[in-house]
């Protein structure tokens, strides 16, 4: 299956391609008729046939490791992280969610309770299996909370290679996945140099409201520090959230955005209240709330994280 937009009313249509394949002859394209607005265009099927190839069917590709940071509080990292990653597992991906922070939210997001996590996982006390829980379908989550502090501590302690700890821990068991998605505290310590260590992309979730860009900006200058010893990790999202509609500000700084970095900018996530009511009902929003604004907001970051158009339509 492949997607055409109609190009005047944005009406999305699924088409079978192996009907195309079977009744157009090779090298030739086609016409089609929306059938919402009637109107006619041309299709390029070269694009179709490439979108077909981006499909989750198709043998699978290699692990994606990302990971979601910046070191403000309150951006929406815990949001994104969780429903980034049950978005993609509706999609068929095979995802595992890490919380690296010690405030354990996405196992209360989840409406979870597990009994181990990251931290045992990081002694060594327990057995992957043990520490990792099946969350939803394609969802598995390997938890953060408060005894997180603990192994911070003996990370700290190391006397080499401390920076390579979470990367050690994950080497055997992520190549089950097809991505990884690690959530990150607030602030800058051992855990979150270990998640750049071990992760390959950024994405930095940022609040639309006042000076988000120095944030942004001191976030940028931490990530040169670890790109010197570590080339592999490289900035490739950034989400606007809080995005508000209703008040000019945060038009403005998306549009500054828009110039300053326009390869890494994301569809806006809006303001939402089902964002805020969907954990207490240990609910992702797409379970929580599938027609909101917030829902289609996430769908389309799946589409973009993903580079399948067809995702979760
Ligand atoms: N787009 C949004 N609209 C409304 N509330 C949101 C949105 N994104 C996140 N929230 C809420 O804002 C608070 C902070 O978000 P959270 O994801 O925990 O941020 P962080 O992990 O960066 O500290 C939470 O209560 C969350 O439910
Ligand atoms: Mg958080």
């Amino acid at each position: 299956m492949a997607i055409i937009v109609c190009p005047k009313c944005e009406k999305k249509h699924s088409v079978n391609l192996d009907t195309i394949k079977e009744n157009v002859p090779f090298g030739k394209n086609i016409a089609a008729r929306c059938k919402s607005c009637g109107h006619k265009f041309p299709v390029a099927l070269d694009m179709l046939f490439d979108q077909d190839k981006k499909h989750p069917d198709e043998p699978k590709t290699t692990l994606r490791k990302i990971c979601v940071t910046l070191s403000k509080g309150g951006v929406g990292k815990t949001t994104t992280s969780v429903n980034l990653s049950a978005g993609l597992a509706l999609a068929g991906y095979k995802v595992l969610l890490v919380d690296t922070d010690t405030q354990g939210q996405s196992s209360y997001i989840l409406g979870t309770k597990p009994r181990a996590g990251l931290t045992e996982l990081l002694t060594k006390e327990l057995s992957p299996e043990e520490c990792i829980i099946r969350a939803r379908k394609n969802l598995w989550l390997l938890s953060g909370g408060k005894s997180l502090a603990g192994v911070k501590r003996i990370i700290d302690r190391k006397s080499f290679g401390a920076e390579w700890t979470l990367s050690e821990a994950l080497k055997d068991l992520d190549y089950r996945y097809d991505y990884v998605i690690i959530d990150t505290a607030p602030g800058w310590d051992q855990l979150i140099v270990n998640v750049l260590f071990y992760a390959t992309e950024v994405l930095v979730p940022m609040a639309l409201e006042v000076m988000p860009l120095q944030g942004l900006a001191e976030f940028m200058k931490s990530l040169g520090s670890i790109q010197k010893y570590r080339k592999e990790i490289v900035l490739k999202y950034i989400v606007p959230t809080f995005m508000d509609t209703r008040v000019k500000s945060p038009e403005v700084i998306y549009s500054q955005l828009k110039k300053l970095y326009p390869e890494y900018l994301c569809t806006p996530i809006r303001y939402s209240e089902s964002l805020s009511e969907a954990p207490s009902y240990g609910k992702t929003i797409f379970e929580f709330a599938p027609g909101s604004t917030a829902t289609a907001d996430y769908r389309e970051l799946v589409r973009k994280v993903s580079q399948d158009n067809a995702a979760l339509i």
